[in-house]
C-alpha cells in the first residue's frame, strides 16, 4: 500500500512547489510591471510631494533646479530625496528646507518606491 501512496504524494508535493514557485514568479512580474510603480507614485508619493515638496519644487525656476512634479523627475532623483530627507531636522541640507522632517512612514513610502523595479 504504501508503495502505491507514495509516488502519488511525492507527486503532490512537486506539483504544489511548482505552483507556489508560479506565484512568486507572478508577483516578480508584477513588480516589473512599470504600471505597477506608476500608480503606487501617483496612490502614495505624489501626495507627499505635492504636500511638502513641490511649494518650492515645481514651475519654471525650481529650487536647487530640480522639480518634483512628474514620475520620471521624481524616480531619477529618489536617491537624492531619501539622502536629503533622512537628515537630522535642521542639519544642513535637510528637506522639506525650514519644514519639519517626514513621518517614519512617508520615509518608508519614498524608500519603497526607490526599490521598486520595472521595465
Ligand atoms: C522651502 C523650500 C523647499 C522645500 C519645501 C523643499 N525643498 Fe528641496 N531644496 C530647496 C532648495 C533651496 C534647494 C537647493 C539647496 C540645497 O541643495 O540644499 C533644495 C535642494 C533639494 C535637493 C537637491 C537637488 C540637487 O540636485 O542637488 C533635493 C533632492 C531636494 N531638495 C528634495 C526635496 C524634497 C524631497 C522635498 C520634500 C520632502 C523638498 N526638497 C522640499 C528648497 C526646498
Amino acid at each position: 500500500m504504501l508503495k502505491i501512496v507514495s509516488p502519488f504524494v511525492i507527486l503532490t508535493i512537486i506539483t504544489s512547489l511548482a505552483c507556489e514557485n508560479n506565484i512568486a514568479e507572478d508577483q516578480i512580474d508584477q513588480l516589473e510591471d512599470c504600471t505597477n510603480v506608476e500608480t503606487y507614485y501617483s496612490d502614495s508619493v505624489l501626495p507627499i510631494m505635492e504636500q511638502r515638496c513641490t511649494i518650492c519644487h515645481s514651475g519654471n525656476a525650481p529650487s536647487g533646479g530640480l522639480g518634483l512634479e512628474s514620475f520620471s523627475s521624481v524616480r531619477n532623483s529618489m536617491a537624492a530625496t531619501l539622502d536629503r530627507v533622512n537628515r537630522n531636522q535642521g542639519s544642513s541640507g535637510f528637506m522639506p528646507q525650514g519644514g519639519s522632517k517626514l513621518t517614519d512612514n512617508e520615509i518608508s513610502i519614498l524608500q519603497i518606491f526607490f526599490e521598486m523595479e520595472c521595465e
